[in-house]
């Protein structure tokens, strides 16, 4: 018997590539996605259009318990691994309001009807390294005190929590990852790194002059989307719920990403980069980098990519879309940056 797993934010980066994952593990994958993508499905399922005929889609609002309800009772679910969330730290300082009610609501809905229809379900919260935010110790693990400094790592260290409290007080699997940056080709275009390589790719190709950023210090531990999903899946494989770190282990500055994505086309970020004000963030998260010793001991996880590649990866996947004349169009839709 394949086994059947609800993915929410299904249409994200990491909800893609999971879809994929557990799609080639045999299982049976369904999304919860908002009912305005349902109604736009060239725009806003972009990541898994290839996908489609494989997934069962089922619309439902993370501002909306009876809608989540609903989608929970459809079927027995064995895994839930729930993404969805406002994600972009930026807007989290534009809009607080929305991020916390999207982001903390969301999980507790998420928990609250799994404990009512699904109890043996087993649930993965999608944590953060941002959580850390002003770190109390270098590398982060699992036992670092959490310090967030946005309304979007107070949200994720609510998701935590609750979490954590489903599993305390309803002995329900219920584990969190704790997961460092992870990029790739289909990451939206508001991160830094997809910022920094589709910009690159418009220079190459003579369709922009400069690129706009921030604070070119911020250090950040980057790995591979699709190393991390994986870990995903292994957490809910356990017998006993518990929480993991995954991260890379190393560290980088925005400056470094910069210096080799430009290098990737033999030009020197210092010719192109200009620093703007509005990209910098009321307060910071000035430095991360994750110690997922835990992880690759007890899931036997590692990761495929090293930093030097992904920027590579990312930065070909952006050439080739902006000489198909993709970028352009993909910008458009991807919102502020
Ligand atoms: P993403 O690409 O921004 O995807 C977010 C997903 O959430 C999208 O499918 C989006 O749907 C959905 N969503 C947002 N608001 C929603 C709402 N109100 N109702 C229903 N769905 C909503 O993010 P990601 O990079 O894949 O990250 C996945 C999760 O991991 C997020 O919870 C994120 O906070 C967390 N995380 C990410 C990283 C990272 O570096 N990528 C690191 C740590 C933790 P639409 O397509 O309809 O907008
Ligand atoms: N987005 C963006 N745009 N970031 C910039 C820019 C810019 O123009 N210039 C500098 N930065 C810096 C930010 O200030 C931050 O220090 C760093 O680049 C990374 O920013 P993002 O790529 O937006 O990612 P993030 O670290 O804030 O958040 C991502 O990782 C978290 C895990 O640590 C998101 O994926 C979160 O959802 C995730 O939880």
């Amino acid at each position: 018997m394949s086994k059947r797993a609800l993915i929410t934010g299904i249409t994200g980066q990491d909800g893609s590539y999971l879809a994929e994952h557990l799609l080639a593990m045999g299982y049976e994958v369904h999304g919860l996605v908002r009912r305005v993508a349902l109604e736009d499905p060239e725009r806003r399922f972009t990541r898994i259009a290839h996908l489609l005929d494989r997934i069962q889609l089922h619309a439902a609002s993370l501002e909306s318990y009876p809608s989540i309800f609903q989608v929970v009772s459809h079927h027995e679910f064995d895994e839930c691994y729930h993404l969805a969330a406002q994600s972009f730290v930026a807007e989290s300082f534009s809009d607080g309001f929305s991020t916390m009610n999207t982001n903390i609501n969301g999980t507790h809905y998420m928990l609250a009807a799994l404990r009512e229809l699904r109890p043996a379900c087993h649930f993965y919260f999608a944590g953060s390294s941002e959580m850390f935010g002003k770190v109390r110790e270098a590398p982060q693990s699992e036992t670092t005190p959490f310090h967030p400094r946005s309304p979007y790592g107070i949200s994720k260290v609510a998701g935590f929590d609750l979490t954590r409290n489903y599993r305390e007080a309803y002995g329900m699997f219920c584990s969190s990852g704790i997961l460092f940056n992870h990029e790739g080709p289909r990451r939206g275009f508001e991160f830094v790194t997809r910022k920094i390589t589709s910009t690159v790719a418009r220079i190459h190709y003579g369709q922009a002059t400069e690129l706009r950023l921030g604070n070119l210090d911020a250090k950040r531990d980057w790995g591979h989307a699709e190393d991390y999903v994986r870990a995903m899946h292994l957490m809910l494989q356990l017998e006993e719920p518990d929480d993991f770190v995954i991260a890379s282990g190393e560290s980088h500055t925005v400056r470094e990403f910069c210096e080799l994505a430009f290098g990737e086309v033999g030009l020197n970020y210092r010719d192109y980069v200009v620093t703007d004000e509005r990209f910098y963030r009321p307060a910071e998260v000035e430095s991360l980098i994750g110690d997922s010793s835990k992880a690759r001991r007890v899931l036997n996880w590692r990761p495929r990519y090293d930093f030097a590649q992904l920027v590579k990866l990312m930065v070909q996947n952006d050439l080739e879309f902006v000489s198909r004349g993709s970028v352009g169009l993909a910008r458009r839709s991807a919102g502020p940056d």
